[in-house]
């Protein structure tokens, strides 16, 4: 009698261990399906507005920008101003062969075959690149440039 109740009681256990697991499961489903989006990045400063006066053009850091081969060898954003309130952006990776390119008179240069690209648009205008530069998200804020979208 005494092992038939410790059977009974065990099967209860197992029971109650199984339904303890299920449940568990059941919410580890639910969290699973209810994935939270990711937050959006946070808006970090490139230059101050009055840094890049309008109809100049100025190479600064890229936050978390690539990192290629080659002593310091870092993606960079070429920021051009072209009035008040409006400053477009490009990544300075070159869309030939991931050189740097730099501001260089009214456009953008490519030194390693001696490329150029419309800084205002991003376009290539000369040499072997057939795409634009990679356009960077940036607005103006409290008289700031930042990353991202307003
Ligand atoms: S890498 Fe820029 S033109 Fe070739």
């Amino acid at each position: 009698m005494a092992a038939m109740s410790l059977e009974r009681h065990t099967r209860r256990a197992a029971l109650a261990i199984g339904a303890t697991s299920a449940g568990a499961l059941a919410l580890t489903g639910c969290d699973s399906a209810e994935e939270e989006p990711k937050p959006k990045p946070q808006p970090q400063e490139l230059a101050k507005l009055d840094d890049v006066p309008v109809g100049e053009t100025k190479l600064v850091t890229m936050p978390g920008g690539k990192k290629l081969p080659g002593k310091d060898r870092v993606e960079q954003v070429v920021l051009t101003r072209t009035d008040e309130q409006t400053v477009n952006a490009y990544s300075n990776i070159c869309t030939h062969a991931e050189c740097l390119v730099k501001p260089k008179g009214e456009d953008l240069f490519c030194p390693c075959h001696n490329a150029t690209f419309d800084r205002t648009t991003g376009e290539p205008k000369k040499g072997p690149p057939q795409t634009p530069l990679n356009q960077v998200a940036v607005h103006i804020a409290d008289g700031k440039i930042m990353t991202g979208s307003a």
